[in-house]
C-alpha cells in the first residue's frame, strides 16, 4: 500500500480510517474521496480529497491515474436499516461503488479492500460461534443480499483476473468519533451518550438480542493487518470472520452501570431492527482469520465501555455532540 484511495471517507469507518492510514503511510498517500465535501472539511484539510460521485465512473478513473493509486478502500454503502426504507437505491449504490471498485482496480492493477458484515448471514446460518466457511442465505435485507453479492463477486475477481481482494465481516462498530447512521446495531453507539446526557436509554432491540460488536480501534488494526498479510498465507479471501465481543442490551447496561449506577434501561422494539437482528449471528467463529493473518481483538465489552464513556463524556463537555 503506496498510494491508497478511501472512497466513502466521510462515513462511520472511512472517517476513522483515513487519518489511521495517514498517520501510518503519509497524508499525501491516502486520498480521500466521498460525495460529500461538506462531511470531509477536516479530512480535506490534512491530506488530498476528492468530491466523487463513485457511480460516475469516467471521474473514479481519472482520480486512480492522477493519483497512481494502487489500492482502494471501497468504503461506499447505504446499511441494514436506511436500506431497507428503499431497497433499490440500496442496491445501486453498495453494488454500483463494489462494481466499479473492481472493474477500475483490474484495468489499473490496484488492491481492493471491501467491509462485510454479520450482516452476510441469514436466518440458515448457526448463530453461535458461527463458522468461517457456512451457509449464507442472508435474504432478509437488501444489505445482507449486497454483503453475499460482494464477498462472491470480489472472490470471482481474485479467481477470474488474480486481483488482490480482501475483505472482513465487521460486526457492528462502536466509536466515539463518528456516529452510524441507519444501522441495526447502531443501539450500541447511542446508548453511551444517552447514558451520559440522560442516565437513561430507550433500547430498539430487545433484551436478549446478542449480536457481535468491536471498538474502531480493533475495526481499524485490522484493516491494516489484513492488507499487509502475506497473501502466501491466506486461504480465504472475501471474507474474513472477525471478532471481539457479543452482548445483548442487558449485558452493555450492566457494565455501563458500573461507572453510573442509576443507569436505566427500557425498550421500544423496532420491528424491522428487531428482525434484522434476529436473522444475525449471536457470535462469530473468527479461528480461520487468526490463523492465517494472526488477528486477536484487545478489546472486550469492559475496555471498550470504560474508553467509549471518558471520551464521550470529553465530546459533550466540549459541546462536539
Ligand atoms: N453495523 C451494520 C448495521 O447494523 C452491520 O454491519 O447495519
Amino acid at each position: 500500500m503506496k498510494k491508497i484511495l478511501i472512497i466513502g471517507a466521510g462515513g462511520q469507518i472511512g472517517s476513522e480510517l483515513a487519518p489511521y492510514l495517514r498517520a501510518i503511510y503519509g497524508d499525501n498517500n491516502v486520498v480521500a474521496a466521498d460525495i460529500s465535501a461538506e462531511k470531509c472539511k477536516n479530512l480535506a484539510e490534512a491530506g488530498p480529497f476528492e468530491a466523487l460521485d463513485v457511480l460516475d465512473k469516467g471521474r473514479y478513473i481519472d482520480i486512480v491515474r492522477n493519483y497512481k493509486i494502487d489500492t482502494i478502500f471501497n468504503l461506499v454503502a447505504l446499511l441494514s436499516a436506511t436500506g431497507e426504507k428503499n431497497p433499490e437505491l440500496a442496491w445501486n449504490i453498495n453494488i454500483g461503488a463494489l462494481t466499479n471498485s473492481l472493474g477500475i482496480a483490474k484495468d489499473n492493477n490496484c488492491a481492493v479492500f471491501t467491509p462485510s458484515s454479520i450482516g452476510a448471514f441469514g436466518n440458515d446460518t448457526p448463530k453461535d460461534k458461527t463458522p468461517q466457511d457456512t451457509l449464507q442465505r442472508s435474504n432478509t435485507t437488501i444489505y445482507g443480499v449486497c454483503k453475499v453479492t460482494g464477498e462472491l463477486l470480489s472472490d470471482y475477481y481474485f479467481n477470474r483476473f488474480g486481483l488482490d481482494t480482501r475483505s472482513v465481516r465487521f460486526p457492528g462498530l462502536i466509536s466515539y468519533m463518528t456516529l452510524p447512521g441507519g444501522g441495526t446495531t447502531d443501539y450500541a453507539v447511542e446508548i453511551y451518550y444517552e447514558a451520559l446526557r440522560k442516565g437513561a436509554f430507550t433500547c430498539n432491540v430487545k433484551a436478549g438480542t446478542y449480536m457481535d460488536m468491536m471498538y474502531m480501534p480493533d475495526a481499524l488494526r485490522a484493516v491494516v493487518e489484513l492488507m499487509e498479510a502475506d497473501p502466501k498465507k491466506l486461504k480465504h479471501r472475501n471474507s474474513f470472520n472477525i471478532a471481539a465481543m457479543s452482548f445483548d442490551p442487558e449485558g452493555i447496561a450492566a457494565e455501563i452501570r458500573k461507572h453510573i449506577p442509576a443507569f436505566r434501561l427500557d425498550y421500544q422494539v423496532d420491528p424491522v431492527k428487531q428482525a434484522i437482528a434476529d436473522s444475525w449471528p449471536n457470535s462469530m467463529d473468527d479461528s480461520a482469520a487468526h490463523d492465517e493473518w494472526g488477528w486477536k481483538a484487545e478489546y472486550d465489552l469492559k475496555k471498550m465501555t470504560d474508553d467509549m464513556l471518558v471520551k464521550v463524556k470529553e465530546k459533550l463537555a466540549k459541546g462536539l455532540a
